[in-house]
Formats: structure tokens, C-alpha cells, sequence
């Protein structure tokens, strides 16, 4: 055959990877790997071991040990030990260490890339292409942060010792991910690789080690679901970040509430990949396969939801079986090898009961006919049509090479295709007209938006979801600010302040006095203040309603909330309410105008402010004063919070944009009844938010008389709805409801708000209103990184 009809033909043959010196390696090491602790390795002490097997071939590859909470509380007490000394080094002297491990990885890239290919089944060309490049890039980066913490994130402190638990479909990348920027700010680590894909997170301890890495700075754990649980639970750890299923998330989302533990997490979703009839065919096509072919389809943020224009529907689909037909599976040490193994027989399993249920509830399957290997853990690429937004194949996250598809008509039905899941972790938009693609953008409810393109990742671009895709992001300033925290002593003085809240009479001079059940002769005119839903005053929904009482005695009734109040509320706020849709020079004029009217009724709230608490009368003002400076200080907030444009590793503008997260319900503490109230309001209306608010349950009045400044204010119905009544029946209701994205607390009750919370994954914050103006502004808002990029 002459080279012509090669070409023609273009044939491919095997082109493997040697797994010579990765092989060696590990048998260098031993094939019992022990586990890195206080820079030493250590064996599991009661002996207890698993194989870690090649999902490819079904090789062996050693065994890992299984740590118990011997191990854990070893690990955890040299990263307590280690943490002061490193969070003393000056910026500088952690930049050094994180560049030598990020030229460590470098130098060691190709071994590190067939280990990872080796335990995992993922293709060489991705681990050496993607993956452990980017390992690199992470390390440097915050390499780069440490060196200018000072200048960029003043006043921070570091959580202290971070629990890390990460999974397997990006072992390697993962682990820098939590790793860097936890080192980068100050913290020590207590580390788990995923259970089936523990190697190159020891081969990574020894790199470090040899680098000089100061011992129990970073300390790697090994173990199945058991040690994570351990980590999770142990009581001197700070913070928790997570990276894995849904599932998984929710039971450390309840294990940690109320700890004071940080927490962040990465978790599952569903992500759409919306091509619209002007976009680019060809690009789109090969998007797709890097979308949901990538990594066999184990990715969080695979674009596993194909929304196709129904104007092109047919030829796309055509095209896109046509690319499936030439997509190569098998030994994922081949480099000319398009999709490699999965994970392991369970994943595959789940895949394949998926794609059966998906049949059965009507959907159609299709799978090219290409060469499958005969043994190991493949799955070939699939695609499904046929399926309704229900199906369950279009609502769950399958974890595998398997994309659903569905058509759309207009841009709108795309966008409420796209945001029709409990997730919200990433969107594809592929148009070529700028309009379609940004508004369609700014539209999907997710954090990340990849215009044109689809799963860029890149050490300097936040990475993170929305919804029950979890909280927190992962990668450059955004990724930073997870790892640090406002600094301790602010804490300490909140804390003492809640303490007081029990006393006779608190330091500020409040009378601590409750809210009663109604007394049965009533004097003078009845008034019962209403509950405020929608922008209209009603009535609660029980009937009931509690006694105001003063330091001299009853005041005035307000009504008793109860569960239906707060599903009125929610709905009210979520409805139709103009306000997230106002922009922020809008939304300033409201909050100045509320501030405006409250000044006006100066003397009714000192009057009331005094009756109430028994506060003096300069006390009175200063609380009054200090709320009406709040609007107008949220007021300037409201157009000044900027996003950012990210410097990234692509040609592309990646535009950080900071969005309202949406419905959030707040619960106001006793202490400062008024301006406490309106210090955690007045943010959370500035970004876009709309609000559920209980206000103090001692002394609700001024929130209820409140109701006639916001009436006059031209804050549109909805925004701001006001609940009054106990916060044992209110919480709850408010803390498990679906329909509300992040909840602030500033009573005690974090614990049970935090649990409740579980449910949908809401953002949950022990609130306080003494916060500086950009942690209220952290917290009233989420980050949507848009990429785009752009070459002619
Ligand atoms: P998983 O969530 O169980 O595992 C992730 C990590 O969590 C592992 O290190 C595991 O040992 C640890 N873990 C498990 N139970 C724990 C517990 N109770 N407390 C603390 N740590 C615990 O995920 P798994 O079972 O490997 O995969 C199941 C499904 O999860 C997949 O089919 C996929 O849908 C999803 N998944 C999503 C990932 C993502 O990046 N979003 C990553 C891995 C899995
Ligand atoms: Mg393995």
C-alpha cells in the first residue's frame, strides 16, 4: 500500500504508552501502600486492606489500607500541630513550597499521567494532556496567591485544619484542586482520595515530601466511605470540602450542622448543552464529544442534556451518530484511544440500569457499532431521544458516556428546558449570534456557562454550582475565599452577644422579654399586626396570634405564623416579583427611598424601639440611625458590587459575574430588633434577592411597622415578605423549603436550620449583621463564571 491510499484510508493502529516506569514504581513502593502521615508512612494499625485494580484489565495493582479513626485522629493531630507554624510563614516562604510541588508535578508529569490512566481507565491522551497539566498550573497559580495574600485578601485568617474528601474521576486533578488553595491560605490537610483511585495521591505525598513539604502540613488518609465519615465527624477539624455524589453531600451537610465547621460542596448535575440553528455544526459536534465522551461521561459537569433547535434536529442528530461511529474505546494506554474504561463493575452496572429504565419509560437508545474490548469495565457511547423533560434518564445523573437529547423551539423554551432540573452546576451555549448566546448565558441558573465551548477548567476561573449542585467554588479569588475567614475575634464578640440574649437585661439594655399567648381581657383598640406577603398586609393563616409584651406590660398582638404563612411567603417571593430583574441602579432608588420614609417616621420608631425593649431613649436613636444608614449604604452596594474578568489559561474573556442566588429566607435574632433586621435585609435586597424574613420574636413591632415604609417605597410586591410569630414553628418550614436557595440565621438555631437545609442543598449562613459590607455582599450572592472565548 503507497502512503496515498494510507492517507486515504487513514487506518489507525495501537499506539500505546509504555506503563514500564509506572509499573516500577509501584513496585518500588510495595504492593501494600501505607498511607502519609506527619510526613511518615504508616500502616493501618488494625491491618484492614482493599485491592486497587486497573477498571481496564482487572489487574491488581496493590492494596490500599483502610484507616480507622486511629489513623484519623494521627492525622488530624499532626495537621493541628503543623497548622500555627504555617500559617506564621510569610506569604513568600508558602509561594516557594507551592512552586517546588508544582515543579515537582512537573517534572514527574508523564509517570503521574499513566498511573492515573493505570488506576482510573481514563485515556492517556487526557491525564497527559489535561489533567496533570493542569495539576501543574494549580499549583503554580496559588503558588501565586500565597505570595500576594496580603494585598489581595487582607484581614483573613485560614479556616485552620481542612478535612478533604475527593472522588475518582479526577483523582489527581481533585486533590490539587482542595490541596493548593488550602496550603495557599494558611490551612494544614487531612486528605482522602476516592477509595478505587488512591495511587497518585501517594505518589503526590511523595513528590511533596521530597520537596520539602514541612511534615503534617498535608497529610493523606486512605479508605472507603467509612474514613470520609470519619473525617467528616472529627471534632477538631475546621472546615470540609467535598467533592462527590449528591447523596454523599447530604449526609455531610447533616453531620456538619451546627458544627461551625466550614463547609463547601461539589456535587452532581445535570448539565445542558443547548445548540441553537445559527450555531457552528461542526464545533458543536465536537463539543458534544468532549462534553459527555470526556472521561467516559464521569464528570460532574458533563454536558449530558443535548437541547437541540428543532430546525436542525434531524441533520444534527445525523451528524452526530456519524461522530459516535468514529469514536475509538479500549486500552485507555493507547493514545490514539477516545474512551477508556469506567470506573469500576458498580458504576457500570448503575449505567446500565439507567439506560434500561430509560427504555422502558419509552425512550429510544442508540449505540454505534463499533469494536468494544472484550473484558474490562466498558461502556459504549449512547444517545438517547425520544425522552420527555420527566424521564428519568433526562433527570438523573447517569455518570457515563450516555447523552439525552430533546428539541426546543425559542430561546425561552431552551432556558426553561435548561434550568428544568435540581441541579446547577454547568451550561454549554452553542450560537453564533452574540445576543442569543449572552442572554441565554445570564439565563441558566448554574456556575458555570461555557459559551461557544464546553468543560474549559482552569486554575484562575471559579468552578462551582448552583442549587443542589452544592455551595462554595473551587479556583482562583472565588476559589480562594473559600479557604479563608473573616478573622476570629469579630466571632467571639458575636457569640457573646447571643449569650446575652438569655439575660434579664442584655449589655445593649434591651429587656428581655417574650412574645406570650394572647391574655384574655383586652383593653383599648385591638391591633394585631399582620403578616406582610406579597407587598399586601394578611392575616395569618391559623388565626392566631401571640401578645407583644414590654417591659410595662402587653403592647400589642402580632400574628402567629405557621407553615402555610411561609409557603404564602415563599411563593409571593419567588412569583412573579420584578425585583431580581431590576437592575442595580433601580434597586438603589428603592432602598434609598425606604430609607428616606424611615427617617420621616423618626419619632413612632424611637417611640416604639423604647416601649418595646425598654431601651433608652438614646439608645433608641442610635439603633434607629444606624438602620437608616443601612438602607442607604445597601443602597450604594446595589450597582457597585462588580464581577470580574478572569485571566485564564485559554483566549478567552471569562467573565465572573456576581448574581443574586434567589429566594432566601432570613431569621432575625432578638438582639437590636430593628436595625439587626434590616443590617441582614437591606444586602440580600441590594444584590437582587427576594427575601422571607422572621423577624425578632421578642420584639417584632418595628418589622411589622416597617410594613407602611415598604408600602410607600415602590418596593415591588414580593421582595421583602415579613412572617412574624415563634421560631420553633417557623424555621423549620422555612429551612426545608425546595423553593428556598440559602438561608441566614442569626438566633441559635443554626443546627436545626442547617439540617433542614439538607434537603435541597441551600447555602446556609450563621449570620452576622456585625459582618463587614463584603462578607454580607459573599453571602447574599453566587458567582456565575461565563467563558468566552474567541479566535478568527
Ligand atoms: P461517593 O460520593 O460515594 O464518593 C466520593 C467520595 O466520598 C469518596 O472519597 C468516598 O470514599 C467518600 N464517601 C463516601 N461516603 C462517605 C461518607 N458517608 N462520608 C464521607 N465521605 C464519604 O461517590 P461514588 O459512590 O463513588 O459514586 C456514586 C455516584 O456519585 C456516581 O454514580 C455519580 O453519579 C456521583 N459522583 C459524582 C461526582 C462528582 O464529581 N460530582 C464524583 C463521584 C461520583
Ligand atoms: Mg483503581
Amino acid at each position: 500500500m503507497g502512503v496515498r491510499e494510507l492517507m486515504d484510508r487513514l487506518d489507525w493502529g495501537p499506539a500505546p504508552e509504555s506503563d514500564e516506569l509506572a509499573k516500577a514504581l509501584l513496585a518500588e513502593r510495595g504492593r501494600d501502600n501505607g498511607m502519609y502521615i506527619d510526613g511518615r508512612w504508616v500502616q493501618p494499625r488494625r491491618g484492614e486492606r482493599f485491592d486497587t485494580v486497573n477498571p481496564a484489565t482487572g489487574e491488581v495493582l496493590g492494596t490500599i489500607g483502610q484507616a480507622d479513626s486511629h489513623e484519623i485522629d494521627l492525622a488530624v493531630a499532626a495537621a493541628r500541630h503543623a497548622q500555627p507554624a504555617w500559617e506564621a510563614l510569610s506569604g513568600h516562604d508558602r509561594a516557594r513550597h507551592l512552586y517546588a510541588i508544582g515543579r515537582a508535578v512537573q517534572r514527574n508529569s508523564r509517570i503521574l499521567a499513566v498511573l492515573e490512566t493505570m488506576d482510573n481507565g481514563k485515556p492517556i491522551r487526557e491525564t497527559r494532556d489535561i489533567d496533570i497539566p493542569l495539576v501543574a498550573r494549580h499549583f503554580i497559580h496559588h503558588a501565586g496567591w500565597a505570595q500576594l495574600l496580603d494585598e489581595t485578601m487582607p484581614n483573613q485568617k485560614p479556616w485552620g485544619v481542612c478535612g478533604q474528601i475527593i472522588p475518582w474521576n479526577f483523582p489527581l486533578l481533585m486533590l490539587a484542586w482542595k490541596v493548593a488553595p488550602a496550603l495557599a491560605a494558611g490551612n494544614t490537610i487531612v486528605i482522602k482520595p476516592a477509595e478505587s483511585t488512591s495511587l497518585t495521591a501517594l505518589a503526590f505525598a511523595a513528590l511533596c515530601h521530597d520537596a520539602g513539604l514541612p511534615r503534617g502540613v498535608l497529610n493523606i488518609v486512605t479508605g472507603d466511605g467509612k474514613t470520609g465519615a470519619l473525617i467528616v465527624e472529627h471534632d477538631d477539624i475546621d472546615k470540609i470540602a467535598f467533592t462527590g455524589s449528591t447523596a454523599v453531600g447530604r449526609v455531610i451537610r447533616k453531620a456538619t450542622a451546627g458544627s461551625g465547621k466550614g463547609l463547601t460542596l461539589e456535587l452532581g448535575g445535570k448539565s445542558p448543552f443547548i445548540v441553537f440553528e445559527d450555531a457552528d455544526v461542526e464545533s458543536a459536534i465536537e463539543g458534544l464529544v468532549d462534553a459527555i465522551w470526556f472521561n467516559q461521561g464521569q464528570v460532574c459537569c458533563a454536558g449530558s442534556r443535548l437541547l437541540v433547535q428543532e430546525s436542525i434536529a434531524e441533520p444534527f442528530y445525523e451528524r452526530l451518530r456519524e461522530r459516535m461511529a468514529a469514536l475509538r474505546v479500549g486500552n485507555p494506554l493507547d493514545k490514539a484511544v477516545d474512551m477508556g474504561a469506567i470506573i469500576d463493575a458498580n458504576q457500570l452496572t448503575t449505567i446500565e440500569k439507567l439506560c434500561e429504565t430509560g427504555v422502558e419509560e419509552g425512550g429510544t437508545l442508540w449505540q454505534p457499532n463499533i469494536e468494544m474490548p472484550e473484558t474490562g469495565n466498558f461502556f459504549p457511547p449512547t444517545l438517547f431521544t425520544d425522552v420527555s423533560p420527566a424521564s428519568t434518564v433526562v433527570q438523573e445523573e447517569i455518570f457515563g458516556p450516555v447523552l439525552v437529547s430533546m428539541t426546543f423551539r425559542s430561546p425561552g423554551e431552551a432556558v426553561s428546558l435548561a434550568n428544568n432540573t435540581k441541579f446547577g452546576l454547568a451550561g454549554s451555549v452553542w450560537s453564533q449570534d452574540i445576543d442569543t448566546a449572552l442572554e441565554v448565558a445570564r439565563r441558566i441558573k448554574a456556575g458555570v456557562i461555557w459559551v461557544n465551548c464546553t468543560n474549559r477548567f482552569d486554575a484562575n476561573a471559579g468552578f462551582g454550582g448552583y442549587r443542589e449542585s452544592g455551595f462554595g467554588r473551587e479556583g482562583g479569588h472565588e476559589g480562594m475565599s473559600a479557604y479563608l475567614r473573616p478573622p476570629r475575634t469579630t466571632e467571639s464578640e458575636l457569640t457573646e452577644s447571643k449569650e446575652n440574649d438569655a439575660n434579664e437585661i442584655d449589655e445593649e439594655g434591651y429587656a428581655v422579654i417574650g412574645v406570650r399567648e394572647p391574655t384574655t381581657v383586652l383593653t383599648g383598640i385591638d391591633r394585631t399586626a399582620k403578616m406582610f406577603i406579597g407587598g399586601v398586609q394578611k392575616r395569618p393563616d391559623g388565626g392566631n396570634s401571640l401578645t407583644v409584651m414590654g417591659p410595662s406590660g402587653r403592647i400589642d398582638e402580632v400574628g402567629r405564623g405557621n407553615r402555610k404563612d411561609i409557603r404564602n411567603a415563599v411563593e409571593a417571593a419567588i412569583g412573579r416579583c420584578k425585583w431580581p430583574n431590576m437592575n442595580g441602579h433601580q434597586r438603589a432608588q428603592v432602598l434609598y427611598y425606604i430609607g428616606e420614609n424611615l427617617e420621616a417616621r423618626r419619632n413612632e420608631f424611637i417611640h416604639r424601639l423604647v416601649k418595646m425593649t425598654g431601651l433608652s431613649d438614646a439608645s433608641a436613636e442610635t439603633e434607629f440611625d444606624d438602620s437608616v444608614e443601612q438602607w442607604f449604604r445597601w443602597a450604594a452596594w446595589a450597582d457597585k458590587y462588580d464581577g470580574r474578568v478572569h485571566e485564564t489559561n485559554s483566549r478567552a474573556l471569562v467573565i465572573a459575574v456576581n448574581e443574586p442566588i434567589g429566594v432566601v429566607g432570613v431569621i432575625a435574632s432578638d438582639s437590636r430588633p430593628l436595625a439587626g433586621f434590616v443590617r441582614l435585609v437591606a444586602p440580600l435586597l441590594a444584590m437582587g434577592n427576594t427575601v422571607v424574613a422572621i423577624p425578632s420574636e421578642a420584639h417584632p413591632l418595628v418589622a411589622t411597622d416597617l410594613y407602611q415604609v415598604l408600602e410607600t417605597s415602590d418596593l415591588p410586591n414580593g421582595a421583602l415578605n415579613i412572617i412574624t410569630g415563634l421560631r420553633a414553628d417557623l424555621i423549620e418550614p422555612l429551612a426545608a423549603h425546595d423553593a428556598v436557595d440559602a438561608i441566614w440565621v442569626a438566633s441559635d438555631d443554626i443546627t436545626l436550620a442547617q439540617t433542614m437545609s439538607a434537603g435541597n442543598m441551600k447555602r446556609t449562613w450563621d449570620a452576622n449583621p456585625d459582618a463587614s459590607d463584603i462578607e454580607r455582599l459573599r453571602q447574599s450572592s453566587q458567582v456565575k463564571n461565563i467563558w468566552l472565548p474567541h479566535a478568527i
